[in-house]
């Protein structure tokens, strides 16, 4: 496991259908199903940057409100620091595997309570608290060469860490 601070690219392209499907996405955070069957139409487009022993962040969408739709590709080992989440989160597999350890808040600090593994096609979803940014506290680290889509209720970067 490699925690890395991944790198941020925000000129990413996208053709029409794309931005469709990003609009669409957008308009479900609150809808877990309908985020599904719309990431299984989403097309991979860009040239997303390889990050070495990390993972790099590219932003296909982001409205006034800080809404934000990215593809993350990792390297093989990457790993996120433990952080929380804005009150919608949405992350799907478009390759490789993704490890998730979901952690709970205790007065002793962070218990792990769960890890699961993801694999293309599947998802994690969180709907938490309007405003917080603690939500969904976890980390991911990437099993594989992974490539995935994340679609954020506000600025994924917000979230609290807790490293
Ligand atoms: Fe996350």
């Amino acid at each position: 496991m490699n925690v890395c601070s991944a790198k941020t690219y925000t000129d990413c392209q996208q053709s029409d259908a794309g931005k469709n499907v990003l609009s669409a996405l957008l308009e479900s955070l609150a809808d877990e199903s309908r985020l599904v069957a719309l990431s299984a139409l989403f097309e991979p487009e860009g040239d997303y940057p390889h990050a070495p022993h990390c993972y790099s962040r590219n932003i296909l969408l982001r409205t006034d409100s800080g809404a934000e739709i990215m593809v993350a590709r990792w390297d093989q080992g990457a790993s996120t620091p433990i952080h929380g989440h804005p009150q919608f989160a949405f992350v799907y597999v478009l390759q490789g595997q993704l490890q998730m350890e979901h952690y709970r808040e205790t007065d002793q600090g962070l218990v792990l309570t769960e890890t699961v593994i993801k694999r293309k096609g599947q998802h994690s979803y969180a709907a938490g608290i309007a405003k917080r940014f603690d939500n969904a506290i976890h980390r991911v680290t990437a099993l594989a060469p992974s490539l995935s889509l994340h679609v954020y209720s506000d600025d994924a970067l917000k979230g609290k860490s807790f490293l």
